[in-house]
């Protein structure tokens, strides 16, 4: 849903927005309700209304969890990723410290980085609210991943005796967590070839190589601190004026950069599952991974938005080289860009159907691509995070661990 539709659809809640409002988050958020505020009261009259429906979760959650030991390649494969998820989360709550709605799982109002959420609404009035849930989920993910583990007689992941690095010291972060960052998003290259690569008929898998339609290189994803973007600045929606132009290639970036790493997430999950051996392990890579993809998509559309009218066009006057965000919907910037409006178009963000398994025996197939251990695996995903920039700072000890986990769990093979 781009804001224009999200204006009309939404009612109370984003008709009629002042300027003033605009300026000042706290209405637009304030009357958001908490997903599992709003779902746990629903249940409680749920089991009035159906006491068969409630009957059978209680039964369920009665259920413990299944004991015995894992297969050394599962526990190889759950060990992936919940590194994988740590490192999510804590990206993720750094996004949602400045950018989201509320303090992590349905907390109290957040107030954060006023531009800077401004700046994200931009691309959708309701990025904040999904920025929370997004780190909710993954918050989620690495806590029952290693619970799982812990459960099963397995080692859990623990990370943080990389918890050093300094991330931003704007407003809206957690002072308390100043200088204990795993991830950093501070200068960030941004791969965009899954945005080409999503709309192509081509598979990676099958020797497809896609370069992304723009590049966004040394650019942060977040505000770094208040004298690069200093909290009083004045984000009003498109056309963006020149004192907000830095901290809205910031928003933009951080568009894309969410779209980067749930890609990264909905290929490395069907990879994991393809070698799991019990079932039950097979229930968690696919049932996580699921949500992964559902993270994907969402963010591929609001990235979209940066790209497309009224938004396109922001220049970092900081980064001109680095983070400029042409209009991917105008024939006469395509044609400068040498790209085709077939390949770029801001709302085809369902994956079209591409070769899938041999190119030419079988029709096309709309897929997750790439699928592949070699593109998509553990190893891939560590080696692309790093690409990107995550990680600038930590030691060669951070690298090794990573790449240990990620190597056993791309060797993992199913048993049956
Ligand atoms: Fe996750
Ligand atoms: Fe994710």
């Amino acid at each position: 849903m781009n804001k224009k539709e999200n204006v009309s659809s939404k009612g109370l809640t984003e008709t009629n927005v002042s300027s003033q409002e605009l300026q000042d988050p706290a209405p637009r958020d304030h009357v958001t309700v908490g997903r599992r505020s709003f779902i746990r009261g629903l249940g409680i009259v749920g089991a009035t209304l159906l006491p068969a429906s409630a009957l059978l979760m209680r039964q369920a959650k009665a259920q413990q969890p299944s004991s015995g030991r894992l297969t050394r390649g599962d526990a190889d494969l759950l060990r992936f990723a919940a590194w994988a998820e740590l490192v999510e989360s804590d990206l993720w709550t750094q996004y949602n410290e400045l950018g989201g709605a509320t303090k992590p799982n349905d907390g109290p109002f957040n107030v954060g980085n006023p531009p800077y959420k401004l700046a994200l609404q931009n691309l959708d009035g309701d990025m904040p609210q999904y920025i929370t849930d997004n780190n909710d989920d993954e918050l989620s993910h690495a806590a029952f991943l290693n619970a799982y583990l812990s459960s099963h007689g397995a080692e859990p992941v623990n990370l943080d005796q990389f918890r050093h690095l300094p991330g931003s010291t704007a407003t809206g972060v957690d002072k308390q967590k100043i200088g204990k960052r795993l991830t950093n998003l501070l200068n960030l290259n941004v791969d965009l070839s899954w945005y080409i690569r999503y709309r192509g008929e081509e598979n990676p898998d099958l020797g497809a190589i896609f370069k992304g339609p723009f590049s966004i290189l040394n650019e942060p994803a977040i505000p770094l601190n208040d004298t690069d973007t200093p909290p009083t600045i004045t984000v009003p929606p498109p056309p963006i004026p020149p004192a907000a132009q830095r901290i809205q290639a910031i928003a933009n970036t951080a568009g894309f950069h969410f779209a980067f790493i749930e890609q990264g997430g909905t290929s490395l999950y069907p990879t994991l599952a393809l070698k799991a051996t019990s079932d039950e392990v097979l229930r968690i890579l696919l049932s996580i991974g699921g949500v992964e993809i559902d993270h994907f998509s969402l963010w591929h559309d609001k990235a979209g938005n940066a790209v497309s009218q009224p938004l396109a066009g922001v220049i970092d006057p900081e980064n001109p080289n680095g983070a400029t965000f042409p209009d991917l919907n105008d024939p006469a910037t395509l044609a400068r860009l040498q790209l085709h409006l077939e390949l770029t178009q801001t709302n085809k963000i369902l994956p079209e159907p591409c070769d899938f398994l041999f190119r030419e025996s079988l029709p096309p197939c709309s897929v997750i691509r790439p699928t592949s251990t070699a593109l998509g695996g553990a190893v891939a995903t560590v080696k692309s995070f790093t690409a990107d920039g995550l990680f600038n700072g930590q030691p060669q000890s951070f690298f090794d661990f990573a790449m240990q986990l990620a190597t056993a769990a791309d060797n993992a093979q199913r048993q049956l």
